[in-house]
């Protein structure tokens, strides 16, 4: 950057592209006291630059003692500095990760400052991870077809012969064994179809989000233990989302369900709804998401599972089959949304994330 485009002393900005930047700028004097910053930086810190503009650069972020030695440093040095990776915290915003270069500036008319760049790479990051997933997802469908493919085929042949041989048989116990061989060929095929996940292809109409929310809420409610409640929390301006909406009902449904199988005998399951703005998913960015999130205060996915639950067959209940987030994400993405999963012991979030129609 150059250092004749930072603002003066006074905070008056020399250049409107200053404030155009995407990337947060700071410019502190010789001890971390602000003297300007621009828009992108007021957004990111929550603050006002009128109330920032003087105060030391620790009012605004928190400093621990590493990082204001690594400024002082490059004061005092001279010397430019880049910080990758580091997780920041303003002390009127959200935390968030960030990149940070910093450049002392010279000029010999003025005291010495430091320029800080601040690029949040949480979103990036975010979108890298969602990638990998998509990626990882999609060479785990590919090894499933097969397999399923090399399954189903001598199981039919299986099930046919066993179909036969009960025809020959007289004695009723010797069928026994046939029924099982039937019974258990039937099962396996079930699995294996489960495992393919849906094969059809959704009837996108104008879903009220809302709808299918209560709709799952009162299929559970019936075989709800009295300790455990559903409780909503909706916003009612979000509009009708274009999506299968008998898909959207399973897909919700399987995450109600592993929430209640979480929660055991009592706790509390919250339906919520919220508008996103300018969310990429699967590498798409769109300017409106719509957000189901399906939240429990449960003990929180196993952490030796959490990198893997979407994927086919990863369980951790003694009696799951590790189908129901594989197939609830195939039926989302197949709505061209995404299931996202946060969770740690006390608050698990599934979030069904679906892109709304423009708003023109
Ligand atoms: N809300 C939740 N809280 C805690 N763990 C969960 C939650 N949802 C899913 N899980 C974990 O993810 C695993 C996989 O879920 P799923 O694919 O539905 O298969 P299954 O329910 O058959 O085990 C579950 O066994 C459970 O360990
Ligand atoms: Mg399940």
């Amino acid at each position: 950057m150059n250092a004749n485009a930072v603002p003066d002393r006074s905070g008056t900005d020399v250049c409107s592209w200053w404030d155009d930047l995407s990337t947060a700028v700071l410019v502190t004097d010789g001890r971390l006291r602000l003297i300007s910053v621009n828009s992108a930086a007021e957004v990111l810190l929550g603050l006002s630059r009128e109330r920032v503009v003087g105060a030391q650069l620790g009012q605004s972020l928190r400093l621990d003692r590493n990082l204001t030695g690594q400024l002082q440093h490059a004061m005092t040095l001279d010397h430019p500095l880049t910080l990758r990776a580091r997780r920041l915290q303003p002390l009127r915003a959200q935390g968030f990760l960030a990149d940070l270069v910093v450049s002392p500036l010279h000029d010999a008319m003025l005291p010495a400052r430091l320029l800080i760049e601040l690029t949040a790479i949480d979103r990036q990051q975010r979108i890298n991870q969602e990638d990998q997933l998509r990626q990882q997802q999609a060479i785990s469908r590919a090894v499933t077809r097969g397999l399923a493919h090399e399954i189903k085929n001598p199981l039919g042949g299986l099930r046919g012969a066993a179909q036969l041989l009960a025809c020959e048989l007289d004695d009723s116990a010797l069928r026994e064994y046939t029924r099982i061989i039937i019974r258990e060929a039937d099962r396996l095929r079930g699995l294996v179809d489960r495992m393919l996940g849906p094969n059809n292809l959704p009837r996108l109409e104008p879903v009220n989000v809302h709808e299918v929310l209560e709709h799952v809420r009162g299929l559970v409610s019936v075989q709800l233990p009295l300790d455990l409640r559903i409780t909503a929390d909706y916003d009612p301006s979000i509009p009708e989302v274009l999506a299968d909406r008998d898909m959207l009902v399973q897909a919700i449904l399987n995450l109600v369900q592993n929430a209640m199988q979480a929660l055991g005998d009592h706790g509390e399951i919250r339906l919520m709804s919220r508008i996103l703005r300018q969310y990429t998913i699967s590498g798409e960015r769109h300017r409106l998401v719509a957000r189901l999130r399906v939240r429990d205060n449960g003990p929180g996915v196993p952490e030796e599972i959490r990198e893997r639950i979407f994927f086919p067959m990863v369980t951790g209940r003694a009696s799951g089959t590790g189908l129901g987030l594989p197939i609830a994400q195939g039926l989302v993405q197949l709505n061209n949304g995404l299931i996202e999963c946060h969770s740690r012991p006390g608050c698990t979030d599934f979030d069904v994330l679906l892109p709304l129609e423009s708003e023109q």
